[in-house]
């Protein structure tokens, strides 16, 4: 089976490039489940319960998040909206698994695809360069003792290369894919590790590449010239989408493929 990481969706110019070009992938590729990290899908801050809905009828199955989930505080009612029940929307709205435990919202989802193959989404956030939460890996350890699936995916939202290919070896033939977002930039180092476990330190943005990271890049050039506040804008030219193609074998979840996904406006 074929899983779609969608990286990053960015403002409403990765909002849009999702909407045009995410169904024509998902044929293309016989794809069975579509993930993507969303915690910019709002104006490049956080994402609202509406943009969440709209992302799930657009075909995405799982939305992960990660530092900035928090930038729309009505996410928070929606996450709690969730609460004990499996069957709803919101539940499929991920904050990272790392965060306290008193955190709104979960950081994990099991579910089933169409075909009825169960599978699950892990969303942690890195420690490295980035504020202080659980430990991922052994957080990860300890959500994998209750996960059944077979398939799983983990989204390890963090700034450091070295966390993440840390990540990748520490589950590999655990899980089906490690995939970093949290940079916006996609890295070429795209693998099957031995035990079957891919991975993609990160799968870049889904918005606006004339930018620096999808802000209007004059507005941060400003900022790193002269370090007075500014504020930040999201940039509109340029849109590409984003992410990663893995393929697996749907019975003991073993990656066989990972395949790099960039696609341009039309
Ligand atoms: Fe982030």
């Amino acid at each position: 089976m074929r899983i779609l990481f969608v990286g990053d969706i960015f403002a409403r110019p990765g909002r849009t490039i999702v909407h045009e070009r995410l169904p024509e992938l998902q044929k293309q590729y016989e794809v069975e489940l579509t993930i993507a990290n969303g915690e910019n899908a709002a104006g490049g801050f956080g994402i609202t319960p509406q943009i969440a809905e709209e992302l799930f009828e657009l075909g995405i199955d799982v939305i992960t998040t990660g530092n900035h989930v928090w930038d729309k505080r009505e996410i928070i009612e929606y996450m709690n909206s969730a609460d004990g029940n499996e069957a709803s929307l919101a539940r499929r709205l991920l904050r990272p698994a790392n965060y306290p435990a008193s955190t709104p919202g979960y950081g994990w989802y099991q579910g089933r695809t169409r075909s009825g193959v169960d599978y699950a989404v892990i969303n942690v956030q890195g420690r490295v360069f980035m504020t202080s939460n659980d430990d991922p890996f052994r957080v990860t350890d300890e959500l994998l003792k209750q996960i059944r699936a077979k398939v799983i995916v983990v989204d390890l939202h963090a700034e450091a290369t070295s966390e993440k290919v840390a990540l990748g070896w520490h589950l590999d033939g655990r899980v089906t894919a490690v995939l970093g977002t949290h940079t916006h930039v996609p890295t070429a180092d795209e693998r099957v590790l031995p035990g079957g476990t891919a991975v993609q330190t990160d799968v870049g943005m889904t918005g606006p590449y004339d930018s620096v990271i999808g802000v209007q890049k004059e507005l941060i050039l400003q900022k790193f010239l002269t370090n007075m506040p500014s504020r930040f804008e999201p940039a509109a030219e340029d849109v590409r989408l984003c992410g990663a193609l893995v393929e697996c074998d749907p019975a003991t979840g073993r990656a066989s493929k990972i395949e790099r996904i960039m696609l341009r406006e039309q």
